[in-house]
């Protein structure tokens, strides 16, 4: 553990590699006590750069060094330098043989980077600083080498040994065990390094390339979970064939080989040739997932076969380029999910992400750049601003270049830096160079941090008119960044007349055939935009399919809001008028007396999305979702969380009073017909169906518990099973709650997937998950401290869905949170920073709750041996 304060590591620093490593020949002698790594490489000095003879400094972590030698001959104590996170070897020749010999102990490790034991299996987590804990090695993504990895263990306990690339060679060895050998002729740096070694069932299908090449693919999981390999296969077909249409990008290698982990602190890695799942984002069945896990799994197959080229072949030059593979990764899987399903649904789930949780890291002590220019801990910086507003970064060069200018970008892109480890300048350039744009004010959106606000308003000259529209921005100062510059943003916008027709854009007095939604751009602190030959006062859609990550500040009155709800061409903006509807009239009524009333206006509105089958089944499902808690706390100024959960709850019953019978009746209508798919229709159903459920459960019907607990008993599938179970646990019927509780844990008890769904209903429900009861799940048999996804649904829901019970005003969640932490921190640093974030934003709530969060996030900086992850986090939350 830490010794001294942890360093901070600028971009500005940034230098070329003084050495360079062409081949990396790994031996790996696995063992129950211990793994011995024999590492060979051949390294230069890298001709770009002007370090000179300096000595050869290579990177390492928990590693027991046994050997060293330079061109075969052993190295002493006096030619090298080991200080543990460094081995100094020098004068070293211009171009040499570095051999070296660690001893690690992967049934150890239990932070999950390097290579550790999961269930049995050997495997490994190398990125974004993983290698280091495997061997002594330059750990920086501008060294890329070729792999040849030889792999020995016991053939009877490891059958399988796999590695990156093609398998050239296996055999026998004495003591009953085996080897393999893998190459894998792509140059890569070593974070994309994996190793797997189980006793694991091997799943096969094949894929034939539009260029004709024939692809064998490979799933390796646990023997039990043999059945849930068809929709990750069927998943990565679907994203090969997506990659070479939509992007001309064909697979490379002649195998490509997805391994389920159950102990995995993230959600998958792109490794060459070998992607590893946490199991819970790639094992899927019928009985055991849920559509929103199919459609989850869909998409992070997609991602990590998409890094192959977005990532692999073009990777990062170090590690503040993050967002160059993962914001253009995220912007290319929700393109391909927006393919497989509905483009509407899907852009509201990214959006209602984004607005939710990345608006408040953007809001919050933690906000940085979608490329930082400094950090702690490269794992604390796997952010939603990294994914996803990088993701909306690369979207907006595509809204504002166009499809066509784009895909030329993307090509010129990867065709230029083809093996190469480039930076989101480099990815820039590509487009500015295909299309002729010129994008670099666009380029303050890779530097400035915060969200940039757009305050509208507008006037209508009805003499001459003219409606005039005037866009203002400005983007908040964030920690470290003040005084910040226009942005340039692209702002889709159309205008409703009274009947709810879409009015021509006139921006001069007499252009004809004006379009009737256009994309304005943003690149000055103020704008004013007139629209020539309007009639009469229209009413604004701006901002039409979120077109740029930003706040958008206008005095909507509920009428336009309403009629934008049931108007608005564009389907995002109907969704979206009706959640701002929602958020108006829930705030409306936080701190306000018991018998205040509910806008009337609202039950209508609601009425009419449930009784009206024409519409969009898909977006109906979406549009009676209220706003979340989460959400409405990241509106607030200074966050009352139970006196928001209140109001919520309030306006929820008070619809669920008003719309029984409708809820009933949508309900029936919605019973499912036929064998169960994963169609955007089915779900659709599904969604609806089950949230006339829950919304009966919070009023006590009678008649919604018994379609509840027969639906329980009675589905086929994991999606209707889990929320019968879920409306009931939510529930005032307590007997009924522990029942189908205890029903549902004997049913799947040697599930993992579904354990870990089980505990995360409890956990996230103020019925069911206060601390009581969140210490009995702790204590329960199936739960386990070193499994990240075990402790994410206990704690993590406590703390991130539970809301109210977490912001108890006494304190209680918040200390229970700092002792979790406390307790996470030696074993596994990376999910202890990311447990703390709720904490972190302390500063976003009413000043007796504040008090007692920063109190707690104090206790935890006060701990003895903090790691540098936690470190980071919690002091930049007190700066
Ligand atoms: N590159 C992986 C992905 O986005 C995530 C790796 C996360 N690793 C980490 N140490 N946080 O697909
Ligand atoms: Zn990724």
């Amino acid at each position: 553990m830490r010794t001294s304060q942890p360093q901070t590591i600028y971009l500005s620093e940034y230098r070329v590699p003084a050495y360079l490593v062409d081949t990396v020949d790994l031996r790996f002698e696995l063992f129950e006590n211990g793994a011995r790594v024999h590492s060979t490489l051949e390294v230069r000095r890298n001709p770009e750069s002007d370090a000179g003879e300096v000595p050869l400094e290579l990177d390492g972590d928990s590693l027991i060094l046994e050997s060293v030698a330079l061109n075969g001959a052993p190295l002493g104590d006096a030619d090298f330098e080991n200080r543990g996170d460094k081995l100094i070897i020098g004068p070293v020749p211009a171009k040499f043989e570095l051999s070296v010999v660690t001893w690690i102990e992967p049934q150890n490790n239990t932070r999950l980077e390097g290579l550790y034991k999961s269930s049995g299996m050997f495997c490994s987590q190398c990125e974004a600083e993983g290698f280091r804990c495997i061997t002594f090695f330059p750990d920086r993504p501008d060294v890329m080498s070729r792999f040849r990895t030889r792999i020995e263990a016991d053939k009877g306990a490891y059958p399988i040994l796999l590695s990156n690339g093609n398998d050239v060679d296996r055999g026998d060895l004495d003591d009953g065990r085996h080897y393999v050998i893998w190459e894998d002729p792509f140059p890569k740096p070593c974070y994309l390094f994996a190793l797997v070694a189980g006793d694991l069932v091997e799943k096969r299908d094949t894929f034939k390339t539009g260029s004709g090449r024939d692809i064998d693919l490979r799933m390796y999981v646990e023997p039990r979970n043999a059945e849930k390999c068809d929709h990750a296969m069927d998943s990565l077909k679907r994203s090969m064939r997506w990659d070479e249409e939509v992007y001309g990008r064909e697979y490379d290698l002649d195998i490509f080989m997805i391994v389920a982990v159950d102990d995995f602190n993230m959600g998958a890695m792109e490794n060459k040739g070998l992607n590893i799942f946490n199991s819970s984002c790639v094992l899927a069945s019928q009985e055991t997932a849920t559509d929103l896990a199919f459609q989850r799994i869909e998409a992070i197959v997609a991602h990590e076969y998409f890094h192959n080229w977005s990532g692999n072949r073009v990777t990062c030059r170090d590690w503040f380029q993050l967002s160059l593979k993962e914001g253009f990764t995220v912007f290319r899987d929700s393109q391909f999910s927006a393919d497989m399903g509905s483009p509407t649904v899907k852009r509201i789930e990214d959006v209602t992400l984004l607005r939710t949780a990345q608006f408040a890291e953007d809001g919050g002590p933690m906000a940085h750049p979608v490329r930082p220019a400094s950090y702690m801990e490269i794992s604390n910086f796997y952010t939603l601003t990294i994914y996803e507003k990088g993701a909306e970064v690369v979207r907006m060069i595509y809204t504002l270049l166009g499809p066509d200018m784009f895909r030329k970008g993307s090509d010129l892109y990867f065709e230029r830096h083809d093996g190469q480890a480039v930076t989101t300048d480099d990815f820039v350039k590509a487009m500015e160079d295909a299309s002729g744009r010129d994008l670099s004010q666009f380029r303050l959106w890779y530097e400035q941090a915060g969200t940039p606000v757009l305050s509208v308003s507008d006037e209508y000259d009805s003499e001459r008119g003219i409606y005039r529209l005037t866009v203002e921005q400005s983007v908040p100062d964030t920690p470290g960044q003040k005084a910040k510059k226009p942005q340039h943003i692209p702002f889709a916008l159309g205008l409703l007349g009274a009947r709810g027709e879409s009015l021509p854009l006139r921006l001069e007095p007499e252009s004809q055939d004006a379009p009737t939604e256009r994309v304005l751009e943003l690149t000055d602190t103020c704008h004013t935009f007139e629209f020539h030959g309007i009639n009469e006062r229209p009413v604004p859609s701006l901002l039409r399919d979120f077109s740029a990550p930003v706040r958008v500040r206008y005095s909507w009155t509920r009428e336009q809001m309403l009629f934008l709800m049931s108007h608005d061409p564009d389907g995002f903006n109907r969704w979206d008028a009706g959640q701002r509807l929602a958020v108006d009239v829930i705030q409306s009524l936080v701190g306000a007396p018991k018998d205040a009333p509910v806008d009337a206006r609202l039950v209508a509105a609601y009425r009419q999305l449930i009784s009206d089958s024409s519409l969009d089944q898909a977006l109906v499902a979406k549009m009676l979702q209220l706003p979340s808690e989460a959400y409405l706390i990241e509106l607030a100024e200074s966050a009352d969380v139970p006196a928001i959960h209140k109001a919520r709850e309030r306006v929820l019953k008070h619809l669920a009073i008003a719309l029984r019978s409708e809820l009933v009746a949508c309900y029936r209508r919605n019973l499912e017909e036929g064998a169960y798919q994963v169609t955007p229709d089915q779900i659709a159903r599904r969604s609806l169906r089950n949230t006339a459920l829950a919304w009966l459960l919070q009023i006590n019907d009678e008649e919604g518990r018994e379609l509840a607990l027969r639906q329980f008993k009675e589905s086929d599938n994991m999606t209707d099973r889990i929320s019968a179970l879920r409306a009931l646990v939510n529930s005032d019927y307590e007997a009924d709650r522990s029942e189908v509780l205890t029903d549902f844990y004997a049913r799947f008890q040697d599930d993992p997937q579904v354990v870990e769904q089980w505990f995360s209903v409890q956990a996230s429900s103020d019925r069911a998950g206060q601390l009581p009861e969140i210490h009995a799940l702790l204590e329960h048999k199936a739960f386990d401290w070193k499994n990240p996804n075990k402790v994410r649904s206990v704690v993590g829901a406590f703390a991130g869905q539970n809301l109210a019970a977490f912001h108890n005003p006494d304190g209680s969640g918040y200390d229970f949170l700092a002792d979790q932490v406390c307790r996470l921190d030696d074993s596994n640093p990376q999910i202890a920073a990311r447990l703390v974030t709720p904490l972190t934003r302390w500063r976003k709530f009413a000043p007796s709750y504040s008090n007692r969060m920063k109190a707690a996030i104090e206790r935890i900086r006060d701990k003895p041996d903090l790691s540098r992850d936690v470190y980071e986090v919690v002091h930049k939350s007190l700066a």
